[in-house]
Parts: structure tokens; C-alpha cells; sequence
């Protein structure tokens, strides 16, 4: 699993980091991902991140 961030249309809210903080960071108020792939263990939060994010720019692939 792979995840990452547009960060043309991130809006900064913090959320991803806060519901899946290994593979989400801040950085100057917009999201990155730091680790490629996804653990395993992670990726339920993970996917929850992204279905949860307001503007929907968190992209997961296999
Ligand atoms: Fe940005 Fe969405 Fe995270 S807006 S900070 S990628 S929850």
C-alpha cells in the first residue's frame, strides 16, 4: 500500500497526522507522507485518514 498527499489541494487541518501519525507529517502547514509503503500495521488508520480528510486529496494504492 501506497499513500500520498496532492499537496496543491491539502488545507492544512492536521487530521491525517492526528488519526495516522506514522505515516502522516506536517510540514509548513501541509501534509506529507513520510514512509513508503505503508506498514502494515498502519493501514487501517491509514485508509481511515484518507476517507476522512475534507478535501479527499489523500491517495492510496496498492
Ligand atoms: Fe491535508 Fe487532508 Fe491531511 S487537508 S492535513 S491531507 S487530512
Amino acid at each position: 500500500m501506497k499513500a500520498e498527499v496532492d499537496q496543491n489541494s491539502c488545507i492544512g487541518c492536521g487530521l491525517c497526522e492526528s488519526i495516522c501519525p506514522l505515516v502522516f507529517g506536517m510540514q509548513d502547514d501541509v501534509a506529507y507522507v513520510k514512509v513508503d509503503p505503508v506498514p502494515e500495521d498502519a493501514r487501517e488508520s491509514c485508509q481511515e485518514a484518507a476517507d476522512s480528510c475534507p478535501v479527499s486529496c489523500i491517495i492510496i494504492s496498492e
